[in-house]
């Protein structure tokens, strides 16, 4: 039975889980009842995006964005809200109202159909290899042969041949889908002679599958030697983003899960022949570099995010990794744990902890061969026992800096030498690592060890990083005073109010705030409450207010912690409270009045004409709080 479009909206709301859909674009870390993350909102340096998972919603305290799972979903994904919702049904095997189905243009069905050809591509370059019986076919077939690529890999992966010739695919295509949707594939080109033809010409198919295992794009690689260029690969396109997806993962879910570790690859027969030799859980970026999405997507797959990187040994495969480990350590960063480079390296036994590790480790066989000629030519085993003494990042690197120290010998050359090593040395944030690592260093350069430490230790001066986040808690001069104006700000922040905003505000109307923060913060919720319905929203909104003045935001959560001890109070506590309160402010400042006119007072003459003046009202005031104490 279907129900209408509103029940369906409160069903899907009901079942999502704010820390499940967050923690597909965002890593998150577990701090008591709130999770952080980095903001993928905006440039975030430390983890001000929160995650509430009993409120269900997210904020960040850094630039203000925040709202439920369905918004974080429209914003990540771009999408309208009702694309959202039919999106989400359909996960979760809910019917859509009749009200609501597709017309048949949404750009979910355009999604649709453009999988659905692509599917039907793979499908025809795959039957065209092995049943194809022409030269072109057989010349694949040959070419994949030489590789080590038997008809079990090939339908595994479902590769294929596309043939010389312009318009086989489309021929065959164009009978159920449209030019538009082929070319929104990037499965056909607009011709010089205004026709179509097919995009991959003379080329082994390589088929890209997203996660969830739909057929999206493709990687083709040249058959003949002239062939430029080498790999020519689908564009971005409404079902395929590049940086986002990583070729093999649909195949290596199971095996990452399982070895709670991944291999990252540079090309798509790496993967291919590491995943056919029994190395599970390895994938590879698409033709691009490594991403932050690419780190984030696999750290949904491996518990302890151990990334193993297993690129080429070349120069190029050098760089690629040591940019791969600056990528993944940015995606971590400030959430810790980055073993080898965190306090926390030190193993704990808080498997709750080690969730949120993450370990860079690196394969780099002497042989010097590309993991896909490595599996071939050396075999499973031995890249397996490469994959288990695989050395931490931070040993892969020192290590490749000090295979050149022979080359330098003379006093300068080595403080030369010693400062390419500083920088490294100056990435391990615990102490104790940093200085075995640097006693290391010591003794492999037969240097005194004190002298690099003092080096490095101007290093870390220099670079001291800069703390841009100013919260800290205002711990200055928390007078008596100061803590009853805030005691008094936090009513406003009682959850289950006996009373309505306005009658909260008209009830403190006669007091003086006298702290230049608590003013702003006070006159910010007045401006605040004429527009909120409830004390959530009022807390989001005065987050958002005080985004450019880090000491207002600083109070709130005091405020928040003080409205907690309201709790349980009648109606008639909580009145006596707000009153007390009132009257603590009240006589607060009276007592600073009256010192304020003693001072005076004291340092005037008493033959000075202001001298009995003063004391009239230094009388008064001290008679007037009597009084006020009297009826009170
Ligand atoms: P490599 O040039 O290292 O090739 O490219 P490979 O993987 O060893 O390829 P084979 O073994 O000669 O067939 C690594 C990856 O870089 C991308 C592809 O994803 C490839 O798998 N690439 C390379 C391109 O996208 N285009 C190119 O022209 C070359
Ligand atoms: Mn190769």
């Amino acid at each position: 039975m279907s129900g209408t479009w509103d029940e369906l909206i409160q069903e899907i709301k009901s079942r999502l889980d704010i820390v499940e859909v967050v923690s597909e674009q965002v890593v998150l870390k577990k701090r008591g009842n709130t999770y952080w993350g980095l903001c993928p909102f905006h440039k975030d340096k430390n983890p001000s995006f929160a995650v509430t998972p009993h409120l269900g919603i997210y904020k960040c305290f850094s630039c203000g964005e925040a709202g439920d799972a369905i918004k974080f979903i429209m914003k990540t994904k771009n999408q309208e809200f009702k694309e959202v919702i039919v999106d989400l049904a359909e996960k979760f095997g809910l019917e859509i109202p009749k009200s609501h189905k597709a017309d048949g243009t949404s750009s979910r069905e355009v999604k649709e159909q453009m999988m659905k050809a692509t599917e039907l591509a793979a499908v025809f370059y795959n039957d065209l290899l092995l049943r194809d019986k022409t030269e072109n076919a057989k010349s694949a077939l040959d070419y994949l042969t030489k590789r080590g690529i038997g008809n079990d890999i090939i339908k595994k992966f479902h590769l294929g041949v596309a043939p010389k010739e312009y318009t086989v695919l489309y021929d065959e295509l164009r009978k159920d889908f449209s030019n538009d949707i082929l070319e929104k594939c990037g499965l056909i080109l607009k011709s010089e002679k205004g026709g179509y033809i097919d995009r991959f010409r003379n080329r082994v198919i390589i088929p890209i599958q997203n996660e969830n295992g739909d057929f999206v794009a493709f990687g083709a690689r040249a058959l003949e030697s002239g062939q430029n260029p080498k790999y020519l690969n689908s564009s971005d396109s409404l079902i395929y983003n590049k940086s986002k997806l990583l070729y093999g993962l649909y195949t290596a879910k199971d095996s990452i899960k399982e070895e709670d570790a991944v291999i990252l690859m540079e090309g798509y027969f790496d993967v291919i022949s590491s995943q056919a030799h029994g190395i599970g859980n390895c994938v590879a970026s698409c033709g691009t570099a490594l991403t932050h999405d690419h780190v984030r997507l696999l750290s949904r797959y491996t518990k302890s995010r151990r990334i193993y990187l297993s690129f080429d040994t070349d120069s190029a495969g050098q760089k690629a990794t040591s940019r791969g480990a600056s990528i993944i350590k940015e995606v971590f960063e400030g959430l810790g744990d980055i073993k080898q480079f965190d306090e926390s390296y030190l193993p704990t036994s808080d498997s709750q902890n080690d969730r949120f590790s993450c370990e860079i480790r690196v394969i780099a066989p002497p042989e010097g061969k590309d993991p896909d000629e490595f599996v071939r030519s050396v075999g499973a085993d031995a890249y397996k026992m490469y994959v288990k003494n695989a050395p931490l990042y931070i040993d892969f690197r020192l290590n490749s800096i000090l295979k050149q120290k022979d080359d330098y010998k003379t006093p300068q050359q080595k403080a030369q030498f010693v400062s390419t090593l500083i920088p490294v040395l100056a990435e391990i944030k615990n102490n104790i690592i940093r200085a075995e690592y640097t006693d290391m260093v010591a003794q492999a350069l037969k240097i005194d060890s004190s002298a690099i430490k003092s080096e490095l230790d101007g290093f870390l001066k220099s670079n001291l990083p800069k703390t841009d986040r100013i919260i800290k808690n205002v711990t200055k001069s928390n007078s008596v005073s100061q803590k009853a104006q805030k005691i008094l700000l936090s009513v406003f922040l009682v959850p289950d109010n006996y009373f309505t905003f306005q009658e909260l505000s008209e009830m403190m109307s006669d007091v003086t705030f006298d702290d230049e923060i608590l003013i702003i913060v006070k006159s910010t919720i007045d401006k605040l409450i004429c527009t909120v319905n409830n004390v959530k929203e009022l807390i989001g909104h005065l987050y958002t207010e005080f985004i450019e003045n880090p000491q207002a935001q600083a109070v709130l959560p005091e405020l928040i912690q003080h409205a907690q001890a309201y709790n349980g109070l009648s109606e008639e506590e909580f009145l006596n409270v707000i009153k007390e309160t009132i009257n603590k402010i009240n006589q607060c400042r009276h007592v600073e009045e009256v010192e304020h006119i003693r001072k005076i007072y004291k340092g005037i003459n008493d033959d000075d004409p202001q001298a009995l003046k003063i004391q009239i009202q230094l009388r008064d005031k001290i008679r007037n709080k009597v009084k006020q104490s009297e009826m009170n």
